[in-house]
């Protein structure tokens, strides 16, 4: 297991180019199970993500061209297994992602539930309801979910809840359903308009996606296609924290602004500048920032993904601001290695109670998750002294090359085997 070695307090400088979307290249991969013929895949990043879900295709039968270069060619044309396995699942809970094409196309599925197994604490429970109001017999056993189908029925859907998988498990299934689906309460983020839009490339037809009301016209078949995924937002958004915790100057480019809106304003309103062109932003900071309130909310709303970037910056800032968690109920797993480096955290429930300090100190740390990981490396690039965090893979399942990036920029990271 790697660890990345971070001394603190450098500002950083200079021009770094986004990856595309781990959470838009997962689904247009997955999408490739709804056709025999070729789906070709541009600025597919290089990801621990990316090499799970291309070897869960792969354990399905679908041949993979060009995994470690431009573009990714997938092609489902020979389809023997149906099951996508616990190991697979549990390491990434987009597995799960391949039960509404394999239904649709093949009328049968078997998905281990997500990681710890539990439809309460992790639940699918909303994919399940939905693709049972399509016409499947959806049973539990042995921790594995089976589906069966002969052909799904077009139905009319209101999400309990807003799910982003969700949303596009049930769109790629409604493609190949009989009769149209609409989709109520669906999630609007932009990689779902994203999945759409490859969807309509392969000759389904889908509309009002990026609203909460899509509708889906089914076909008997669908076709090859080559699409090109979008722009990292929660990359570009930790980039635009890096700037600002470190009093730097970068610009990030090849990204899309206007997917991260709620970002930028609440960067402004600690005092950071933020400049945007069509397909890049700058954002300038002078080492101080004052303290915001948050709330996370689904898209337009303030991203989850964002929400541990942003209290490492509001651990530094000026005043005190409080942090609501509205999307997942234990994502303050950061918090406790923050207090680590001198952070001044409370956390009660679902909210965290931030008092900014002068500065952060260095300190061996845990990456936990995700997010949380990127949220220490952005610590660890403002506090005084070395930063040592362990579990990098959390970070490397996400985040495409983020040491060159970083290096690129002016800060010293290293990466060694622990
Ligand atoms: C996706 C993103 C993840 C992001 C999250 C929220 C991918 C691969 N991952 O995750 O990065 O943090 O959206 O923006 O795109 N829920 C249920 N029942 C369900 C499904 C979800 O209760 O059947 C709940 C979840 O527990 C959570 C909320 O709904 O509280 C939102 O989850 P969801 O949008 O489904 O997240 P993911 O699609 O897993």
């Amino acid at each position: 297991m790697d660890k990345l070695i971070i001394r603190g307090g450098a500002p950083l400088r200079g021009q770094v180019e986004v990856s595309g979307a781990k959470n838009a290249a997962l689904p247009a991969m997955v999408a490739s199970l709804l056709t025999e013929e070729s789906i070709r895949l541009h600025r597919i990043p290089q990801l621990g993500d990316v090499r799970t879900i291309i070897g869960l295709l792969n354990h399905l039968g679908v041949s993979v061209e060009g995994r470690d270069r431009e573009p990714i060619s997938l092609r489902a044309d020979r389809i023997d297994r149906f099951e996508a396995p616990y190991q697979l699942v549990k390491t990434m809970r987009a597995s799960v992602l391949v039960l509404g094409p394999l239904l649709a196309r093949f009328g049968r599925a078997r998905v281990s539930l997500p990681g710890g197994c539990a439809i309460g604490t992790r639940p699918i429970n909303l994919h399940l309801a939905a693709l049972e109001k399509m016409g499947a017999t959806v049973s539990l056993d042995a921790g594995y979910v089976e589906a069966k189908a002969p052909r799904l029925k077009g139905a009319r859907i209101t999400f309990d809840g807003q799910t982003v998988t969700g949303t596009e498990n049930l769109m790629m299934a409604a493609t190949l359903a009989d009769g149209v689906t609409v989709l109520e309460n669906a999630a609007c983020e932009p990689e779902v308009t994203d999945l759409a839009a490859l969807l309509n490339r392969m000759g389904a037809r889908i509309e009002g996606a990026g609203t909460p009301t899509i509708s889906i016209e089914g076909t008997s078949h669908l076709h090859g296609a080559e699409h090109e995924v979008i722009p990292d937002r929660v990359e570009t958004g930790t980039f635009m924290v890096a700037a600002a915790i470190t009093g730097g100057d970068v610009t990030i480019n090849r990204c899309l602004p206007y997917h991260l809106e709620a970002v930028t304003e609440k960067l402004r309103e600690t005092g950071v500048r933020v400049e945007e062109t069509d397909c890049s932003i700058r954002v300038v900071g002078d080492g101080h920032v004052r303290g915001v309130n948050i709330r996370t909310h689904p898209y337009p709303g303030f991203a989850t993904d964002m929400q541990a970037q942003m209290t490492a910056l509001m651990s530094i800032a000026q005043g005190s601001s409080v942090i609501t968690e509205t999307v997942f109920e234990n994502r303050f797993m950061h918090v406790n290695e923050l207090l680590r480096m001198g952070a001044d955290i409370k956390v009660v429930g679902t909210t965290a109670f931030v008092h900014g300090v002068p500065t952060l100190s260095g300190a061996p740390v845990m990456a936990t998750d995700l997010r949380a990981s990127a949220s220490l490396v952005l610590a660890g690039l403002a506090a005084q002294g070395i930063t040592t965090i362990s579990r990098v893979y959390h970070l490397d399942r996400g985040y495409e090359s983020i040491e060159q990036k970083l290096l690129g920029l002016g800060a010293s990271i290293e990466r060694v085997a622990e």
